[in-house]
């Protein structure tokens, strides 16, 4: 257990506790090393020894306080049983839903395909790459999987609105939500030390279905992490009211997005905050990328704040520009 976890805790810390969305992936050469030897992406998620290796690169290049486990939210409707692929340039194609078949899946049938994910999450705590350092595990949350799944791609700026008349869709939404928390408690036994909650769509939906798709199944999720005993940092992209978000979803911590005033959140919201730099400032040079990061940390310099950026690492991000970065949060204050 580390500084991250001691930060959300709203315990002092030694230095501003980092780490990157998406800092396993695309911009490092030696993940695209090993992509490029295995082209299926859900495969290579699903190698415990390969996505253990792919965890881990970034913590030996930069002094990042935690890991975050190789995988994707996509898994889960992948466990449940729809076709999944990931085309290149397009991104992932899901196949259609056979509901009967997904509500009538067993627990040990969903274990036995996600299997490869916590035997990841073992070999990967123990290691000592990770020595006084967090592991997080993550899922996605429920409404950005249904949009997924109902969608069957990444939705542009605007949604189909037949997403919400799905006759099936209350029952869908309770599987999703009990396979959800199937996910999280097997992180949580096999050493995820935090959970992170995903809903990268939540700036499409509608202000007035909040309630029954985002606030309400998070706050089931959040309290479920919490009664594992472990903290759960909620990223919630695009939202308007970050402040309503905490009130009725109590998550440990809240990750912000790059859109939101970073000046507004610190008035607002008293709970640990994380992230909000935009990943481009990593394209800027030193200067300018510093700048902008500096003015994070000074704004939440009163607050318990955990260095992130407002979305994951862009994949033409320089890491020598990831490493200047690093450096420089951590020696902050
Ligand atoms: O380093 C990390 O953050 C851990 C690994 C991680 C991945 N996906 C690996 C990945 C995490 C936390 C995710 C979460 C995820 N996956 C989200 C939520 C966060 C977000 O970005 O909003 C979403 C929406 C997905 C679904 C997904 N996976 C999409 C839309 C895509 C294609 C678009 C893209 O960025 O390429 C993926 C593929 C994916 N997941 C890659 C990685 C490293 C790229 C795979 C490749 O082509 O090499």
């Amino acid at each position: 257990m580390g500084i991250l976890k001691d930060c959300i805790n709203k315990k002092k810390t030694s230095s501003i506790p980092i780490w990157f969305m998406r800092q396993a992936g695309r911009y490092l050469p030696e993940f695209r090393d090993i992509r490029s030897k295995n082209t299926n992406f859900i495969e290579l998620c699903l190698n415990a020894k390969l996505s253990k290796e792919i965890t881990l690169q970034p913590l030996k290049r930069f002094s990042f306080d935690a890991a975050i486990i190789f995988s994707d939210i996509l898994l889960i409707p992948y466990a449940l049983g729809q076709n999944l692929e990931f085309k290149k340039n397009f991104g992932p194609v899901l196949g259609d839903l056979n509901i009967e078949r997904i509500l009538n899946l067993s627990d040990n049938e969903i274990y036995q395909k996600l299997n490869p994910v916590y035997e990841l999450i073992k070999n990967t705590s123990e290691d000592k790459t990770l020595t006084n350092k967090d592991l997080i595990g993550f899922v996605g949350a429920t409404w950005t999987l249904l949009v997924y799944m109902l969608n069957k791609k990444s939705p542009k700026k605007t949604l189909d609105p037949n997403i919400y008349k799905n006759p099936e869709q209350d029952k869908i939404l309770k599987k999703i939500i009990y396979t959800q928390k199937l996910h999280i408690k097997k992180q949580v036994e096999n050493g995820a030390s935090i959970i992170q909650i995903f809903d990268s769509w939540a700036g499409l939906l509608e202000t007035d279905k909040f309630d029954k798709y985002i606030y309400q199944p998070t706050k089931e999720l959040v309290d479920f992490v919490k009664s594992l005993g472990v903290e759960v940092i909620c990223f919630p992209r695009g939202i308007k009211s970050y402040k309503k978000y905490c009130d009725i979803v109590k998550p440990s911590a809240i990750s912000i997005d790059y859109e939101i005033d970073p000046n507004k959140i610190a008035e607002d919201i008293d709970i640990p905050i994380q992230g909000g730099l935009d990943p481009k400032c990593l394209l800027l040079d030193k200067k300018d990328m510093l700048k902008n990061a500096q003015k994070y940390l000074e704004i939440f310099k009163n607050h318990h704040y955990i260095f992130n950026l407002g979305h994951g690492v862009i994949p033409e991000t320089n890491p020598e520009n990831v490493k200047i970065l690093v450096d420089f949060v951590k020696d902050f204050r």
